[in-house]
């Protein structure tokens, strides 16, 4: 698949390991392993039981197929016994941040680097927390990963890795480029996870909507329920005096004015700016069917947190919040008229 580059012959690559071997775990980890570098995967038996009947199957928008076998992959359902790895990815839902991180905090050697590849603002913090004797970076994961089918996992949009700067992960770069996965370091991820979150405050949209992210986002009801999700976002970062990155090729401030165009004028700016596939959906949408707890906290609750203190408020972001974590009592997918309706606008 990729070129051998400057990361040394396989024999002798570090290893690695995934703490949460799910969505984005075994995409990113399963892209390092079939590129050679040796993964290993730490999860829950549904996951792992399907890795061992299917292996891994890794599909992208743009067409590309790879796959590892049964044989290849090293599974294990906890840390114990584990060989201490160069570096781990910390690929768990921001509910299980504290207890993955107290886990390898008993495992592994003090100093050992844990990028976390987690959504939200907070998720490294809360991990370095319960395990101050490893360095912990976060990390942002700018594009969709969906399970399509037991083992076989699915980029359906597009971005590039990123993560903060750190000495260990400039070394591991060219391991990440020749996985076909690159990783761009910062000295201040902080805009970059903002300008993400501002993304990812639709998860909640689509998640109420039961649609696939495609078939939501070109319905002009939800997006005008995105856009107010935003601008409250955008109002608390002014007041906070935190200027979000640009993730899309669309500035940040222009997005709510772009999601508000009728339907055929965004789907022709879409077309030149978004690559979303029919087969992407967030996770919180799969979450929500699977009767799991949400990361509504860590996305819309960080927004909701960041106005109140700053003494202003986030009251959409609220009410959606309170619909997410309501599901489970009324778990019943909204129109756009409905959840407009139910968000006040
Ligand atoms: N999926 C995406 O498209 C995407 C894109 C960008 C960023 N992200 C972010 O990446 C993070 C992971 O998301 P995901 O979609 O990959 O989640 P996921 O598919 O649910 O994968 C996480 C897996 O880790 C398991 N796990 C939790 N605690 C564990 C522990 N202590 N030991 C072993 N396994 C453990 C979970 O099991 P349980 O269900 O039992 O907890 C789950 O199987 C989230 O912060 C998400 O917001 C996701």
């Amino acid at each position: 698949m990729s070129p051998r580059g400057p990361a040394g012959p396989r024999a002798a690559r570090a290893p690695a390991l995934v703490m949460g071997a799910g969505a984005v775990g075994c995409w990113i980890g399963g892209c390092l392993q079939a590129d050679g570098t040796p993964v290993t995967f730490v999860g829950r038996p549904r996951v792992l039981d399907a890795l061992r009947a299917h292996g891994l199957t890794l599909t992208d928008l743009e067409g590309g197929t790879r796959s590892v076998p049964p044989a290849a992959l090293t599974l294990r359902d906890s840390l114990q016994g584990i060989a201490p790895p160069a570096l781990v990815l910390l690929c768990v839902k921001s509910g299980a941040t504290a207890s993955a991180a107290t886990e390898l905090a008993h495992a592994l050697p003090p100093g050992t680097p844990v990028v976390s590849m987690q959504n939200g603002l907070s998720n490294a913090a809360a991990a370095q927390a319960a395990a101050p004797a490893l360095s912990v970076r976060p990390g942002m994961v700018p594009f969709n990963i969906a399970e399509l089918a037991p083992g076989h996992y699915h980029r359906g949009t597009t971005g590039v890795l990123a993560a903060q700067d750190h000495p260990l992960l400039r070394e591991w770069q060219p391991r990440f480029a020749q996985a076909g996965v690159p990783l761009q370091l910062h000295s201040d991820l902080a805009p970059l996870q903002w300008g993400k979150l501002l993304l990812n405050l639709n998860n909640a949209v689509n998640a109420l909507s039961g649609l696939p992210l495609r078939a939501q986002l070109l319905q002009r009801e939800y997006r005008l329920c995105m856009a107010a999700l935003i601008d409250e976002a955008l109002a608390a970062l002014r007041v906070a005096g935190i200027t979000p990155a640009k993730l899309t090729p669309l500035p940040p401030a222009a997005l709510p004015a772009a999601l508000r165009l009728p339907t055929a004028l965004f789907r022709l700016l879409a077309s030149r700016m978004l690559r979303i596939d029919a087969k992407a959906r967030t996770s919180m949408a799969d979450d929500l069917v699977h009767g799991r707890s949400t990361e509504i906290d860590a996305l819309c609750g960080e927004v909701v947190r960041l106005a109140r203190r700053h003494g202003t408020a986030a009251p959409v972001n609220e009410r959606i919040s309170e619909l997410v974590r309501s599901w489970p009592s009324d778990p019943r997918p909204r129109s756009g008229a409905e959840l407009r309706a139910a968000l006040g606008l």
